[in-house]
């Protein structure tokens, strides 16, 4: 299929698996496939921007990945501080505005630092809407959701007649980013993880068996390609 012919989604999100396999693969240690893992996601931001991607959600660290060795734990977190600060730099480069979702209190106060500098420095960009899940989980996500919205109506600010599906995604971290329309796994895992569990209800999922640090442009297009095959009805019966 032609890219000009081709419909690319706006919103395309990821679950990045794989990086340990990776590195196992080449004997290294698994932070080597994380640093790897980096890399791929600098120039997937790139690719998705030159393929008019207009949103793009990655999954950098879930409310389960605490659970790893601390010295895995210690190791990603060191490589997203290293991450965020560059990424500033990258973010007016690229034109891309940065975004961060996800519990923050247990971060560390450097970490939540730099996530307010970088999100305050690429506000004004307009191109790639780049979002980090860190320290995210969908069911996490959805309870402080609630505990917002339920204090807002007990203060009088909303009331509890007027609670709709849009006014209850308004809560969400995800406030006035469009819901995913492509979902991408790698590494061969078909699982959600407590990902976007509430923004997925209508995207299309797209598996792949690569490792996350050899995804490239080629396999986001095969994705995009295979996303083209597919009808989204959105619950109706399509066209006959
Ligand atoms: C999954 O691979 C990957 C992670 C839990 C961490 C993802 C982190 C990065 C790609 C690097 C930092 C992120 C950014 C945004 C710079 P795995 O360790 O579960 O792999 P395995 O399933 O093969 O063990």
């Amino acid at each position: 299929m032609d890219l000009s012919d081709m419909k690319i989604p706006q919103h395309v999100a990821i679950i990045m698996d794989g990086n340990g396999r990776w590195a196992k693969k080449r004997m290294m240690p698994r932070n080597m496939g994380h640093i790897q893992g980096a890399k791929t996601v600098e120039q997937i931001c790139e690719d998705a921007d030159s393929l008019g991607i207009k949103y793009l959600t990655v999954y950098a660290f879930s409310t389960e990945n605490w659970n790893r060795p601390d010295g895995e734990v210690s190791a990603i977190m060191k490589l997203l501080r290293n991450y965020l600060k560059d990424c500033i730099k990258r973010a007016n480069s690229n034109n891309m505005k940065v975004r961060v979702i996800g519990e923050r209190s247990r971060l560390s106060d450097d970490i939540r630092q730099k996530i307010e500098q970088l999100e305050e420095a690429s506000k004004n960009n307009t191109g790639l809407n780049f979002t980090i899940a860190l320290n995210y989980g969908s069911r996490d996500e959805i309870v402080r959701a609630v505990r917002r919205l339920v204090k807002d109506c007990k203060d009088g600010l909303e009331d509890m007649e007027n609670i709709t599906e849009e006014m209850f995604s308004s809560y969400l971290d995800t406030a006035g980013i469009p819901d995913p329309d492509l979902l991408i796994r790698t590494s061969g895992e078909e699982r959600l993880s407590n990902y976007l569990m509430w923004q997925l209800a209508y995207t299309e999922f797209y598996f792949s068996d690569v490792l996350w640090p050899d995804f490239d442009k080629k396999e986001l297009i095969r994705a995009i390609e295979k996303f083209n095959g597919r009808e989204r009805r959105y619950g109706g019966v399509g066209e006959e």
